[in-house]
């Protein structure tokens, strides 16, 4: 896969892309990041680009020219097409199925905006899909592309050393991922719970599915309605009392005793 980053810092993404999982999945050849500075096509001794917002208000915003000669740029740099993503505080919430999509495509060209943002123009004419990471506003896109980057990279075939490790994380059945332990055993903090220490493969995958459902239903009831739950999950969940807002790690949930989904 082939990932073009536009950005007037387009060695910060770049750097953000060279540890870890990201960093392996370029090395394997899996990935390749290329950087495009809209100011390497800006025009004239001050190679501007932002300018004032008509209409008045703080701040400046990305002129169309300079930015949409460095996506043609990229564009050319490799027949294969490619998909135009803006990161923006306006766009659609990412979630690990649209980071699914994504993944799967052979080209990504991630805009990255500063300051108020990019002339509309610009984004009407030339962004396939607008990109949201969180209802929060950060000083430009390059941290959500480098986001962006990082979960599309881990799900390149070979990225991982585990294989099933990207299949078990969060989001990937809709559920949050349950807690792990590791040694020693027991510890001042507390002792692993016994059925990871039981080698019974099924009890610990259905301890495991029990745990990700009560966290979700606790910490992110939202999920559960697309989580892909068995008809019995579903019935064990209407059974459960609705979480306390105000302590949402609280005793909501199952009462005592293993439910009768998660009985053998
Ligand atoms: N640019 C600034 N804030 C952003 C956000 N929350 N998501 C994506 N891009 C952004």
């Amino acid at each position: 896969m082939r990932i073009d980053i536009i950005s007037l810092f387009p060695e910060f993404v770049a750097q953000c892309a060279g540890f870890g999982v990201v960093g392996r999945a370029q090395e394997r050849g899996l990935l390749s990041i290329h950087g495009w500075n809209p100011r390497d096509h800006a025009e004239g001794n001050y190679r501007r680009v932002d300018d004032r917002p008509f209409g008045g208000g703080p701040g400046m915003v990305m002129l169309i020219d300079p930015l949409r000669a460095a996506i043609q740029a990229a564009r050319q740099a490799d027949p294969a097409p490619a998909r135009v993503v803006y990161l923006s505080p306006q766009g659609r919430p990412l979630t690990q199925p649209i980071v699914r999509e994504l993944a799967g495509r052979a080209r990504l060209i991630l805009l990255c905006g500063r300051y108020e943002g990019v002339d509309e123009r610009l984004v009407q004419a030339e962004v396939d899909e607008e990109l949201s990471i969180g209802d929060y506003v950060l000083s430009g896109g390059e941290l959500a592309a480098a986001v962006v980057v990082d979960a599309v990279a881990r799900l390149q075939d070979g990225a991982l050393n585990d294989a099933d490790s990207a299949a078990q994380d969060s989001f990937e059945d809709g559920l949050l991922d349950c807690p792990h332990y590791t040694r020693p055993v027991t510890h001042p903090l507390g002792d692993v719970p016994e059925v990871l220490l039981s080698g019974n493969h099924a009890e610990i995958a259905r301890w495991r599915r029990l745990q990700s459902l009560q966290r979700t239903l606790a910490r992110r009831p939202d999920l559960l309605a697309a989580a892909g739950l068995t008809p019995a999950e579903r019935a064990w969940l209407a059974a459960q009392p609705a979480a306390d807002p105000a302590d949402p790690d609280g005793p909501a949930g199952p009462g005592p005793g293993v439910p009768a989904i998660m009985r053998g």
